[in-house]
């Protein structure tokens, strides 16, 4: 018999025990134990970010972290942006933009531009361009996807700030790392 582990799982804002094989990715943990079906699993090898979520803040892949690695961090999957009847700002402008096709991608996209521009909210139209190629789209081309990032960028940057104290990147600067 297979050996499991109790795990905690933090997964956007709830608390989640699970018990689980060692070898259970997060990416199947997310959907088939907690069902949480939004992240969608591509490649399984970590190359189409269809399963990108946020692990403390950053975007991550989840097919290539196991369910027990992801204990005490703060997961952030796509069922988190908003919901069909509220979608975020970054939903949204993804729809006003026609940023997808099938939409197999979409979940992937969402959270990869939803953790790089909260490290990065003043990214150029290029540092986006960059950012999105970390995540594969076969039917609808990056063009549109660009568009809204952008977009929700601009957006945001426009609304009332109600940070305080939160640096200000510098110009060029791109220190958001590529996902794991
Ligand atoms: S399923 Fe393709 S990167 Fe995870
Ligand atoms: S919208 Fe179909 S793969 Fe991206």
């Amino acid at each position: 018999m297979t050996d499991q582990y109790l795990v905690t799982l933090t997964v956007n804002g709830e608390d989640h025990e699970l018990l689980v094989t060692a070898r259970r990715t997060l990416v199947d943990a997310l959907r088939h134990d907690l069902h949480l079906t939004g992240t969608h699993v591509g490649c399984e090898h970590g190359v189409c970010g269809a399963c990108t979520i946020l692990v403390d803040g950053a975007p991550a892949r989840a097919c290539l972290m196991f369910a027990v690695q992801a204990e005490g961090r703060d997961l952030r999957t796509v069922e988190s942006l908003g919901s069909p009847d509220s979608p975020n700002d970054l939903q949204r402008a993804f729809s006003e933009h026609h940023a997808l096709q099938c939409g197999f991608c979409t979940p992937g996209f969402l959270m990869l531009a939803e953790g790089f521009l909260a490290s990065r909210p003043r990214a150029t139209k290029a540092e986006i361009r960059e950012a999105v190629s970390a995540n594969l789209c076969r039917c609808t081309g990056y063009q549109t996807i660009v568009e809204a990032v952008d977009d929700c960028a601009s957006r945001r940057r426009c609304a009332p700030d109600t940070t305080e104290g939160e640096a200000t990147p510098e110009p060029g600067q791109n220190d958001t790392p590529r996902p794991a």
